[in-house]
């Protein structure tokens, strides 16, 4: 029997701008980053902008036509309902492509568990939203030695349900809580690129083993925490670390297109 090629999955870069950009910034941080990546996006790499909610029409608008595509930072779990201030995955699809979920930001501040995070990840795929998932130690976790107990955890958890076949449309980013930066210009210390690599190795193993490897490696594997164009391609030229995602670098358009430029120099 032949052996079936590699898999050759597309880097990903993924800017998360939380909620440092009001409305019409966002949007002209999108157009200039537009013409910034106009020979890139899409072509040699995947970058997605994840505006705040409010943003997310303007920014659509700037990216229209171009192959930058829009990301949300969250959605709601259930399809509709009473749920003030919440939005649900059916209010997105048509207006973005990806959605951030489980971020350390949503578990700590909302009280996010893993469970829930599942049921929003099986809810963006129904949509056909891609989902970047989220998972990571906190600093107590991995002083007690726990990080690996943890990853394996929560990669279970949150890709329960998933099938297979959907992996090709997700991510898995590894953003360890302790390396996310407490905004911008004010990083936070970041692990060894090759302890990254390895984690997510483990989290692409544990699906593999769940799901089946060749669904398993279509998934795409992000490390995310103080990234810049300065600390990027230690990350990216780690076999099996397929992208970034990217806070408080990723706010200037100048700063984010830096980080998907190293992104490609490093693929090409
Ligand atoms: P940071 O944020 O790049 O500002 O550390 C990354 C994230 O929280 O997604």
């Amino acid at each position: 029997m032949t052996e079936a090629p590699p898999v050759v999955r597309r880097p990903l870069v993924v800017a998360n701008w939380k909620m440092y950009l009001a409305r019409s910034e966002s949007v002209r941080a999108a157009r200039t980053t537009r013409s910034f990546l106009a020979r890139v996006a899409g072509r040699s790499v995947d970058v997605v902008l994840c505006p705040s909610f409010p943003a997310l029409v303007g920014v659509q608008e700037a990216l229209a036509g171009s192959r930058l595509a829009v990301g949300a930072q969250d959605l709601h779990a259930e399809e509709r309902g009473p749920y003030t201030g919440d939005v649900a995955a059916a209010q997105l699809a048509g207006l973005a492509r990806y959605v951030i979920l489980g971020h350390s930001e949503r578990r700590r501040h909302h009280g996010e568990t893993d469970e829930l995070v599942a049921a929003k990840v099986r809810r963006a795929l129904r949509h056909g939203l891609r989902p970047i998932v989220c998972v990571g130690e906190s600093a107590e976790e991995r002083d007690a030695g726990e990080t690996v107990a943890r990853l394996r955890t929560s990669v279970a958890a949150v890709f329960h349900g998933v099938p297979g076949l959907s992996l090709a449309h997700c991510a898995v980013a590894y953003e360890p809580l302790w390396a996310i930066s407490v905004g911008p210009g004010s990083p936070s210390p970041q692990p060894a690129p090759e302890d990254a690599a390895h984690l997510l190795g483990l989290a692409r193993a544990v699906l593999a083993g769940r799901l089946g490897r060749r669904y398993a490696e279509h998934l795409r594997c992000l490390y995310g925490g103080s990234v810049d164009a300065q600390t990027v391609t230690a990350f990216v030229r780690e076999p099996g670390v397929d992208g970034v995602l990217v806070g408080a670098a990723s706010i200037t358009p100048g700063g984010l297109a830096a980080v998907v430029h190293a992104v490609r120099l490093c693929r090409s």
